[in-house]
Order: structure tokens, then sequence, then C-alpha cells
């Protein structure tokens, strides 16, 4: 089977909130127990739109997209502008054949073309395939943070991982 990684479009938003939605109620990826309608992707897609931000899906020969990666701003202050946090999603019928890596290394070009320094993962530390997936990446842990969230009715703790997406680069002298 070959796949293609592509920017998103409208035309994705339902294939995508099926996915989303089975995180939140399958998964401890999401910490939300409540599903999101089409209008909040909608909201959540222009959002990323209009800060020049991707939403990166991969497709099937059909042109039906199977799992989606995106980034948005790690922290809502102007001195973490060169930080993003991303996420990472794939079809729950799809999971196991690497579509996974292939979405977030695709997405780690797309930081870089924007620019970005670090970027942090925040992953429910049980969630052995994802930390594998992002240490095969380069990804290292920076933090442990136990019984951070609830889900249904358990503690969760939350590990950052993260990565430099140019080492050793100089802070830009620019102002926010
Ligand atoms: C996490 C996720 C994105 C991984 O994508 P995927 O396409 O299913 O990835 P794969 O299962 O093909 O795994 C890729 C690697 O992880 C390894 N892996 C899979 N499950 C694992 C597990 N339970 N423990 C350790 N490693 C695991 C695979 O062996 C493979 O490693 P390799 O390339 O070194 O051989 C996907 O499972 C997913 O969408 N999960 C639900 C949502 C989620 O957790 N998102 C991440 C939030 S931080």
């Amino acid at each position: 089977m070959t796949y293609v990684i592509r920017d998103a479009v409208p035309a994705d938003l339902p294939a995508i909130r099926e996915i989303y939605n089975d995180a939140v109620l399958n998964t401890l990826a999401i910490w939300n127990e409540q599903t999101v309608d089409l209008d909040n992707r909608q909201q959540w897609f222009d959002a990323r739109q209009a800060q020049g931000y991707p939403i990166l899906v991969i497709v099937d020969h059909a042109d039906v997209a199977l799992g989606y990666a995106s980034f948005g701003d790690w922290r809502p202050f102007e001195g973490f502008r060169h930080t993003v946090e991303h996420s990472v999603y794939v079809h729950p019928e799809q999971r196991g054949k690497r579509l996974g890596p292939q979405l977030l290394a695709a997405l780690i070009e797309r930081a870089k073309v924007c620019n970005k320094h670090v970027m942090v993962a925040a992953i429910e530390s049980g969630n052995a395939a994802s930390i594998h997936v992002h240490k095969r990446l380069g990804f290292v842990t920076s933090g442990h943070m136990p019984q951070v969230g609830i889900k249904f009715g358990n503690w969760l703790d939350l590990t950052f991982m993260q990565l430099m997406l140019k080492p050793g680069a100089l802070p830009p002298q620019e102002r926010p």
C-alpha cells in the first residue's frame, strides 16, 4: 500500500474528527472525555491556518485520511514563540503500520520550515508506543509529572519529551 502525506483540507475534517473522537473515547492520549462536533474541528482548522501552522494527513489510494499530525504554540506567552507542542493520531484500524512515525517525521520538517527551535510532546506515561516512536525520531525525555491528570477514574502521569530542531542555533535577536 502506498501512502501520501499532504496538508489537510476541510474535506478531511470528518475523518480527522472520527480519529480524534476515538482517541477521546478509547485512549488516554487526549485528556478529555467529551467528543467534538465538526464545527469544533473547523474552528481548530481555521486557528491553525491563521497561525500558519500545518495539519498533515496521511492518506491511502482513495485519498482518505488514516491519521493526522499537527502542532500549536506550546504556551500562550511570547517568550515561548519558538517552541511548539504537537500531536499525532492514527485511526485505530491503521495502527501498527508505522503511519504515526511517518507523520511525525514529516511534521518535524515542517516545524523547521516554520523556524521553530523546539518541539514538545506531552505523552501519557503509559503510552509505550508513542514514547517509543518519539525516541526513534530523536526526542529525549525532559520531564515526568506524576498524577497531573485524571481520566476514566484514574490519575494519569505526564511524560514530556522534546526535540531540538536546530541544535546549537543562536537565539534570534528579533523582537516579538
Ligand atoms: C502512537 C501512534 C501515533 C503510533 O503510530 P503507529 O502508526 O500505530 O505506530 P506503530 O505501531 O506502527 O509503531 C511504530 C513503532 O512503535 C513500536 N511500538 C508499537 N507499539 C508499541 C508498544 N506498545 N510498546 C513499545 N513499542 C511499540 C513499534 O514496534 C514500532 O517500532 P519500530 O519502528 O522501532 O519497529 C498510534 O498508535 C496512535 O495513534 N495511538 C493513539 C493516539 C496516541 O497515542 N497518539 C500519541 C499521543 S502523544
